[in-house]
């Protein structure tokens, strides 16, 4: 039984961020302009984040402190590209100083390359939806795999690109908050696919190093005689089902999921399944977790399985898997049955190579702002001093020993 529990050797075990949400100050990008709009739904600005900017190094140290072997962050385009093909050797030289502080701590960076922000000046001329979008995306690849691909250790081109048209173009949740426009979505999605095509190859045949895409793959489940699921969730899958075509020719898939949608004849069955709702109240019970989803770590299992039959023979990373809640116990709990799945995945013979926790830190949840915290490490919004949970040495220490012990334990 406990060979079960083993974690197969150079498993990376680490947690996640994204630039936007735990930098601060990304004053040249879309979401700063959206947060500051007279109409914006965003419940506060962003700010200063976690001032991770400043502060990654002691950011760095404290995850490999933990134990953690592997760190996902981003790097901010709107840094690198301040105006259209000025490319800022200032701000790489930035991302390659924390590139450098990983390997100083042992710690295998995965970089993503656009996880949801562009710079103003894109969005000023039409952004995702542009034509000219996937040139100016590969050609940002290009500029930042030739000055950082060397330190890193896999590349993620696009994170969640699947909602990307829906909530910009279709429900004005996201930049540019258009409402109904369909030809924008459809723009939108055709763009990012053929980015992620792009991008990627920019980024290989700079820097040869394994790339792919992020893509949220909720557990969904529908029970006999189950009537569709709601709009949004359809076209989120079968876009979803579009990107997974073209990552059969990536290095890996980076598989992300907090839940799952369950339906029934009559009708959604999971609480909080209007996830576009971002007006929706914030609470948390004990079958639920602080985005009002369901509580159900058992997701994982389902999203890595259909991210392995769509691609075969590639190896998945889980690149995001967590919970918004105001009790620690919970998430560890979560994660537990969580890492239970991989691992029963890992004994069915799919290569799973990575569990990253998100988040690292309590950060800016984007239109939700700071309310909901998935960190392992609390953030103190006045003074940016960290405060780790338990939940991060405990990971640490599964991380550290390669292997999880005990049964899976109950909120
Ligand atoms: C995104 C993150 C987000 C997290 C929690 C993922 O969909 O990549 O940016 O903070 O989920 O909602």
């Amino acid at each position: 039984m406990s060979d079960t529990l083993r974690f197969p050797d150079g498993f990376l075990f680490g947690a996640s961020i994204s630039a936007y949400q735990t930098e601060g100050g990304n004053t040249n990008s879309d979401w700063w302009w959206w947060e500051h709009i007279e109409s914006t739904p965003c419940r506060e600005p962003s700010g200063d984040a976690c001032d991770f900017y400043h502060r990654y190094r002691e950011d760095i140290a404290m995850l490999a402190g933990f134990g953690l072997n592997c760190f996902r962050f981003g790097i901010e385009w709107a840094r690198i590209e301040p105006a259209e093909g000025e490319f800022s050797r200032a701000q790489l030289a930035h991302y390659r100083r924390m590139l450098d502080a990983c390997h100083e701590h042992g710690v295998a960076p995965i970089v993503t390359f656009h996880h949801f922000t562009i710079p103003k000046w894109l969005h000023d001329q039409g952004g995702i939806a542009s034509e000219r979008f996937p040139a100016l995306f590969e050609r940002y690849c290009d500029r930042a795999a030739q000055a950082l691909g060397d330190r890193i250790a896999y590349a993620c081109t696009l994170n969640e690109p699947q909602g990307l048209g829906s909530s910009g173009w279709l429900l004005g949740i996201n930049p540019p908050g258009h409402t109904d426009d369909r030809d924008g979505a459809q723009r939108a999605v055709d763009n990012l696919l053929e980015a992620h095509r792009l991008g990627a190859a920019a980024i290989r045949a700079r820097a040869g190093i394994p790339t792919g895409v992020t893509l949220a793959l909720p557990d969904i489940q529908y029970e006999d005689g189950a009537q569709p699921g709601t709009r949004s969730l359809e076209l989120e899958s079968r876009i979803n089902d579009w990107f997974l075509e073209l990552a059969r020719k990536d290095e890996f898939i980076g598989v992300q999921t907090y839940t799952r949608f369950r339906y029934g004849p009559e009708g959604p069955r999971s609480p909080g399944n209007d996830w576009s709702d971002i007006t929706r109240e914030l609470t948390e019970t004990d079958q639920t977790t602080q985005m009002g989803y369901e509580y159900y770590p058992q997701a994982l299992g389902g999203a890595i399985r259909r991210a392995h039959r769509a691609c075969p023979g590639v190896p998945v990373l889980v690149t995001e898997n967590g919970i918004a809640t105001a009790n620690d116990e919970k998430r560890t709990a979560y994660i537990h049955t969580a890492m239970r799945e991989v691992l029963a995945c890992l004994a069915e013979g799919i290569e799973v190579r990575s569990y990253l926790y998100w988040s690292l830190l309590d950060n800016y949840e984007w239109a939700f702002g700071y309310a909901p915290t998935f960190g392992l490490v609390a953030v103190d919004r006045q003074t940016f001093a960290r405060h780790p949970r338990p939940s991060a040495s405990w990971l640490g220490a599964v991380a550290r020993a390669g292997a999880l012990s005990g049964a899976a334990q109950s909120v």
